[in-house]
């Protein structure tokens, strides 16, 4: 078996264990517990137009399509479902946060941005460049080196800038979201030198399919979809006096690049792995961030 093979393999077994109960109730858990709330307050207007115009497409749909009341019913049973399998986060991330993310990156100069997903922890072990992430002993999958270099848009290195990584396993696992996995496995968050350079060790992810056995799943097999994603590093790259950046990369040849059940690839986001310069195992890839100042817009 090639590595790819094996790595696909071992995400086709992961999707057969079923995890959704798990990685569902944890996201909902931790979006819950996160701040995130504490600090929501949209004004009256807006929930009144949002909630409004939500209300209007749905029954349109409704009209347009002459829905029947089983398919009513199927609907109410299904939402149902989605809220006690805790899969909100992974729902929204999947099918609605490409728009979000779309509509609020369109004005920001810089490094290309996509969705943050359902997996992302604060607080990582900090470490510096070069970095290594954190593994198991005989870790499974390619050896994988990420190395770029900050600067600004006028093309000045950035100071104190840092890359927050998460990815998953050679099994499509997260760390924090699977039974079993050492806390920070592939997360970490790691400082870049004085010019803005950066190296980060790791293992290349294996394609991952959003958990087949609940809500999620259940409207997927329903309708004939898959559910995978390719495989992909979710990053956060920041400096202060910098705009963060919330972003996905990607490896060439994934046969869901094409097809994403969360619409969050983009050409700008594709890596261009390589065999390694120092003839060391694996593969590296060269990817530069340029951050724009705060405030700073096209
Ligand atoms: C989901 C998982 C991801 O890793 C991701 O990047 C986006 C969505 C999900 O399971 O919903
Ligand atoms: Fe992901």
């Amino acid at each position: 078996m090639t590595n790819t093979q094996a790595e696909q393999a071992a995400a086709a077994r992961r999707a057969e264990e079923g995890t959704a109960v798990e990685a569902g109730s944890k996201a909902t858990e931790r979006f819950t517990a996160s701040g995130k709330l504490a600090k929501l307050e949209v004004p009256k207007e807006r929930v009144s137009l949002l909630a409004g115009a939500a209300i209007k497409a749905i029954n349109d749909i409704a009209v347009e399509h002459q829905v029947t009341y089983e398919e009513y019913n199927a609907l109410k049973a299904w939402l149902i479902k989605v809220g006690t399998d805790g899969e909100w986060p992974l729902f929204l991330d999947v099918w609605l946060e490409h728009t979000i993310e779309d509509v609020n990156s369109k004005d920001r100069p810089g490094a290309a941005s996509t969705i943050e997903g359902p997996y992302y922890v604060p607080g990582a072990p900090v470490l510096q460049t070069p970095a290594t992430l954190e593994m198991r002993e005989d870790e499974e999958g390619t050896p994988f080196l990420l190395k770029g270099r900050f600067t600004d848009t006028a093309g000045n290195p950035i100071q104190d800038a840092q890359v927050e990584i998460w990815h998953a396993d050679a099994a499509g696992y997260y760390s924090q979201y699977a039974p079993g996995l050492p806390e920070w496995l592939f997360r970490a968050t790691v400082k870049a030198d004085e010019n803005g350079y950066f190296e980060i060790n790791t293992k290349r992810p294996a394609p991952y399919q959003i958990p087949t056995d609940g809500a999620c799943g259940q409207l997927i097999a329903a309708a004939g979809w898959h559910a995978w994603r390719p495989a992909h590093i979710h990053i956060k790259v920041s400096a202060p006096g910098y705009q963060l950046v919330t972003q996905q990369l990607y490896f060439p040849g994934d046969p869901h690049n094409e097809d994403d059940i969360a619409s969050a690839v983009k050409p700008e986001l594709m890596l261009e792995p390589k065999p390694r310069a120092d003839g060391g195992e694996g593969e590296e890839a060269v990817y530069d961030y340029v951050l724009a100042k705060e405030g700073e817009h096209k």
